[in-house]
């Protein structure tokens, strides 16, 4: 007999069929046993009668979490023992056979209840049992959803998924690199991105015109409920376009997807409004203001977009130099190109960055690109980067703008915020299947880790006397 999910049982009463899954809950009831049976699709009542003496002996052993086998037959429940508020309510399952798979010896915590009030250090140890608790397995399964909602949405709209290097170079981001050792090129490091930038503007260089992927990034810096070191973006760029290309795109891709997966959820304003970075600093203090009009309604999404940022800002450690908001790459607004080339009023000067903002969280951002080598130039020369820096770190994509590159945008979300916001969570790390803790450790394989002196030796490391210990956990969050 083939194994069926136990969501499809419910339609095969008066037949046997086979279950697999993990033992719920186990009831003795005098001569009866009752194991409830979960799968992913859900779970159902067994029961156990002593006419069948090996299963009921065997049953006898059967404890929470234990993996089964079971066949049996799907009986209808009578009206009076029927549970409403299960989709498996009306029936229940007579077992004929019964085989354990494995067996459980104990748990830190229980399966059968929430987990959100188990020390969360505890949770993420033990990762793998914490995935089988209602709420996380719900978290992980929309999370698949909500990617394979967009993966469909933007092939249909012509987008191409590349994937993009992890082993890159290190380029300026804003954020610190994770570094990576080159064992052929002793003293050498790739770097992890911090997200697929450069590569994506040179697939535009490469003529791919409409690219997306779902892209892991890594950025070294203090983790928090929002924030991990790996994280992952759902990245796109397209060619040929303006700013309220990219923005209607974006938009259109989160509206269907809040309709068809999370159809109870109501969102506060359609098309979403556009705020100006200025209005928004002076109105609300934020540069990602929470625009909702009841912050109690766990099913009110308000989106907006926030645009019109300055492109430059004064260094923190000097008032002379001047930074990048965003990102250097970005163009200015068109009517700003003039200011950008004349170098005039740089504080005045306005990116064509557009930020999507959900419920008081950035949960994307982007630009239209400067695709004229000129006019990268002059950022570059602006924020006061020397030109054998600028010959080093971005002569790549100098180049390729000299070469046939299209006039080019896209946007990154942040596809852990946008999860955790749907899912009615306050931090990424619970829709994260394996997620690092405060202080950006895993602690169910406990990385970071030492390694072999062999392994450092191989690559041209050697250590500093002064080594700092590595707790195995932490209380901070
Ligand atoms: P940006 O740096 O704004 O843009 O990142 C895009 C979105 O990614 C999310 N995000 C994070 N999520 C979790 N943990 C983090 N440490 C983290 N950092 C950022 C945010 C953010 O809005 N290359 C540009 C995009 C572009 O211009 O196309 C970029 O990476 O939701």
């Amino acid at each position: 007999m083939e194994r069926i999910f136990i969501e499809q049982a419910v339609k095969k009463v008066g037949e046997k069929v086979k279950l697999s899954g993990w033992v719920h809950n186990r009831r003795d009831h005098g001569k009866i046993i009752f194991l409830d049976l979960r799968d992913k699709t859900g779970i159902v009542q067994t029961v156990i009668v002593p006419d069948y003496a090996q299963v009921y002996e065997e049953a006898k052993k059967i404890r929470s979490e234990f993996v089964i086998e079971i066949e049996g037959l799907v009986k209808e429940r009578p009206q009076s023992a029927r549970n409403e508020k299960s989709a498996t309510g009306s029936i229940e399952l007579e077992i004929e056979k019964l085989m354990i798979l494995n067996e459980c010896q104990g748990l830190p915590f229980e399966i059968n209840k929430d987990s959100a009030e188990v020390n969360e250090e505890l949770r993420l140890k033990y990762r793998y049992l914490d995935l089988r608790t209602e709420r996380m397995k719900n978290n992980i399964f929309n999370r698949g959803k909500i990617v394979k909602f967009f993966r469909d949405h933007l092939d249909e709209e012509g987008f191409l998924e590349v994937e993009t290097p992890v082993l890159g170079k290190s380029t300026a981001e804003g954020a610190r690199d994770y570094i990576v050792p080159s064992r052929i090129y002793k003293g050498n490091f790739y770097a992890l991105p911090q997200s697929p930038q450069q590569y994506k503007q040179l697939l535009m260089a490469g003529g791919v015109e409409r690219y997306f992927q779902i892209a892991k990034c890594f950025r070294d810096e203090d983790t928090r409920g929002d924030r991990q070191p790996e994280f992952t973006q759902l990245d796109l760029e397209m060619s040929f376009v303006r700013q309220k290309d990219v923005m209607q795109i974006i938009e259109r891709m989160l509206i269907e997807m809040v309709q068809k997966i999370y159809p109870q959820k109501r969102i506060q304003q359609v098309p979403f409004p556009h705020i100006s970075y200025q209005e928004a600093m002076e109105k609300y203090g934020t540069d990602r203001p929470d625009l909702r009009e009841d912050k109690n309604d766990p099913d009110l999404l308000a989106f907006c977009w926030v645009i019109d940022f300055p492109f430059f800002e004064k260094n923190e450690d000097s008032s002379t130099g001047w930074t990048f908001t965003h990102n250097p790459f970005s163009s200015p607004k068109p009517e700003h190109l003039e200011m950008l080339m004349a170098k005039k009023d740089v504080g005045q000067i306005l990116t064509t960055q557009y930020d999507v903002v959900l419920n008081g969280y950035e949960i994307g951002g982007g630009s239209i690109r400067n695709h004229q080598p000129k006019a990268l130039d002059k950022v570059l020369e602006i924020i006061g980067i020397p030109k054998k820096r600028v010959e080093q770190e971005y002569g790549h994509m100098l180049e390729a703008f000299e070469m046939g590159t299209p006039p080019h945008g896209g946007i990154a979300l942040g596809l852990d915020r946008v999860v955790m916001i749907l899912q009615n969570e306050s931090s990424i790390r619970e829709v994260i299947a394996f997620a690092k803790n405060g202080e950006a450790q895993d602690l169910l394989m406990n990385a970071p880790g030492e390694i072999e002196k062999k392994q450092l030796s191989e690559v041209g490391i050697s250590l500093l006397a002064t080594k700092k210990a590595v707790k195995k956990s932490s209380k901070k969050a």
